[in-house]
């Protein structure tokens, strides 16, 4: 079967740019959001990252882009037509539920059914509908304009064939897909990363140190920024829903510290609030290099993802090339986790996970089989 027609439902961050990127390659695109306002603030975005994009000469003509796409607050007109549909709600089972049942009902038999869902199960959303062959997850990273990164995730049911088209389809679109051969939490990029947050805070609360403290050392070896700045930045709320996530679907081990519980409760969410790990007032803050501790081993941060890289191998998640691909594209990595491994050796690797998963306890630091055989 052939994609012409994409149906993005949701207007908001991620389905105005995932509309964009399709029209800009070509697609006729219908974009669903449930009032009038919703849709026209997702076109107003979409208008504003164009003439960027014109400007720059990236593309020839935002016009012509922006005549492929119908905005719509009507979901059967939305999704009919449809060869593909791609769904950016809000991330709420409730909401998801209600509208694969009701997309289930209107789209043509052999429209192909994706989720851009960061942390529900495929195969859940996919038994929403009467087509769980034909369902699989189509995971973008934010801004979907910018990042080249697609994670295509296969749900227990979905059929090869439907993988095999989205893998082209991402292509079509000048992305890079990655597939996700099981339908874990996480999925790769995003769960790769997840152990190094359990790391800081082992870290930090074993030696008593300040964020300044470590963001220092990090700049220190060379990273554009510590991992308590990028927390403010990014939202000391995003991080700890996901650490909360995490918790509850792969292991406790994962829960974020009270600490961290008490600023979401306060509001200090970082940047977007003034405060966080740092005070925002008067702007950026400044990390004094001179404090740099000792105490942080910055290579332990790549041990823990590379871990956590293999165990995925193990499970029968993913390749190690499209794991070191969804790594460097979906975090801006110079090297993929067995790229370093390679670099390491595993013994030496297995070494300092067995050292880290004693000295603090856990057991998702202990060595993945293969690093210990
Ligand atoms: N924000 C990210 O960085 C990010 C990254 C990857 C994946 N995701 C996933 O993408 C999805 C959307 O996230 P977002 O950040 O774009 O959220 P958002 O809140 O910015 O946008 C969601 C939009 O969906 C609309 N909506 C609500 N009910 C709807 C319905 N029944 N039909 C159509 N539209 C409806 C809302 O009005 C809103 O405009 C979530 O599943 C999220 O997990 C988000």
């Amino acid at each position: 079967m052939e994609i012409k027609t994409v149906a993005v439902l949701g207007a908001g961050l991620m389905g105005h740019g995932i509309a964009e990127v399709c029209a800009m390659a070509g697609y006729n695109v219908t974009m669903r959001d449930i009032k009038q306002e919703f849709v026209d603030r997702g076109m107003n975005m979409i208008k504003e990252s164009l003439a960027k994009l014109e400007q720059k000469g990236k593309i020839k003509s935002a016009e012509e882009v922006l005549s492929r796409i119908k905005p719509t607050v009507d979901l059967e007109e939305a999704v009919k037509d449809a060869d593909l549909v791609i769904e950016a709600v809000p991330e709420v089972v409730e909401i998801k539920k209600q509208v694969w049942e009701e997309v289930d009902k209107l789209a043509k038999p052999d429209c192909i059914f994706t989720s851009n869902t960061s942390t529900m199960r495929i195969t859940m959303l996919a038994d929403f509908t009467s087509r769980p062959e034909k369902f699989a997850g189509l995971h973008f990273f934010n801004p979907p304009v910018l990042m080249r990164l697609v994670e295509v995730i296969r749900g227990e049911k979905t059929s090869d064939e439907v993988m095999d088209l989205l893998v082209e389809f991402v292509k079509s679109i000048g992305k890079t897909p990655v597939r996700v051969e099981k339908d874990v939490p996480g999925f790769i990029a995003n769960r790769v990363v997840a152990p190094r947050g359990v790391l800081l805070h082992a870290v930090v609360e074993a030696e008593n140190l300040t964020p300044e403290e470590v963001d220092a050392a990090f700049r220190k070896a060379g990273y554009p920024m510590g991992p308590f700045e990028l927390a403010d930045y990014v939202g000391i709320d995003v991080n700890y829903n996901a650490a909360r996530y995490f918790a509850r679907a792969v292991s406790p081990e994962y829960e974020p510290p009270e600490r961290v519980r008490k600023m979401v409760e306060e509001g200090r969410l970082g940047r977007k609030t003034g405060r966080g790990w740092y005070d925002w007032s008067g702007g950026k803050p400044k990390i004094d290099l001179s404090k740099a501790t000792g105490k942080i081993n910055v290579e332990d941060f790549l041990m823990v993802e590379i871990n956590e890289a293999v165990k995925l191998v193990e499970m029968g998640v993913a390749k190690p090339e499209d794991i070191d691909i969804a790594l460097k594209l979906g975090y801006g990595r110079q090297k993929g986790p067995f790229e370093l491994l390679e670099e390491f050796g595993k013994e030496r690797v297995a070494r300092r996970l067995e050292e880290l998963a004693k000295k603090y306890g856990k057991k998702i630091f202990e060595p993945a089989e293969s690093l210990r055989t």
